[in-house]
């Protein structure tokens, strides 16, 4: 069993390829509360959007994963899709991690806001996503976009858009010192 310091040194974190796929789509599975999409989107998002994803592993093990991608008319947005740790693995900074670790690359030079949906209920992703903002000193909006009966048909609760920034280079140099001590 490992303590909570050892445990931290060795997470890594890499691009996904599409041999992960399917990997975590069992991680997404066994990370409730999130919406399942089918392992076909998993792998398209992990072979066409490499660039803006994120693994963490532990042991050889996929621990976390974020999916995100830069909307087509937004070059200055990482639209955040999906945040996944692993119960194992929670309460050890690797979300957090995983975040500096996509604003470090250099696929997010030129993005200078942060936006993701977030139903009101999910404590534990807003308090990632205002630590990430008190973390890079920039604002954090929140209004509803995906309403329960306007979009989903009354059957999902309404998501929340969140939106953080703009936030400077020099915030994102910080969060990449954070992701590089991470490992
Ligand atoms: C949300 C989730 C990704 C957080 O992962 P994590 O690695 O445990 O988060 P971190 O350790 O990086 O914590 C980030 C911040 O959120 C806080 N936090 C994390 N989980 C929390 C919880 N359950 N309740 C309150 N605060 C929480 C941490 O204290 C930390 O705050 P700090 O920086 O001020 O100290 C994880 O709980 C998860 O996978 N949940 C299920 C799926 C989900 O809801 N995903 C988000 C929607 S896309």
């Amino acid at each position: 069993m490992h303590n909570t310091e050892e445990h931290q040194k060795s997470v890594t974190f890499r691009a996904p390829t599409s041999e992960d796929g399917s990997d975590v789509w069992d991680l997404i599975r066994s990370s409730g509360p999130l919406d399942e999409n089918s392992i076909y989107c998993n792998l398209v998002q992990c072979e066409h959007f490499a660039d803006t994803c994120v693994i963490a592993e532990l042991d050889g093990e996929i621990v976390g994963w974020i999916s995100a991608f830069i909307p087509p008319d937004e070059a200055d947005t990482l639209f955040v899709w999906q945040v996944a740790v692993g119960e194992a693995a929670r309460g050890r900074g690797v979300a957090k991690k995983m975040l500096a670790e996509l604003f470090a690359r250099p696929a997010c030079a030129d993005v200078t806001q942060l936006k993701t949906t977030i139903t009101a209920d999910n404590a534990a992703s807003w308090a990632l996503f205002n630590s990430f903002a008190e973390n890079m000193d920039a604002e954090l909006e929140r209004e509803p976009h995906y309403e329960r009966d306007a979009h989903f048909g009354g059957k999902h609760a309404t998501e929340y858009m969140v939106t953080i920034g703009e936030f400077a280079q020099d915030e994102s140099a910080a969060s990449e010192e954070e992701a590089t001590h991470a490992n």
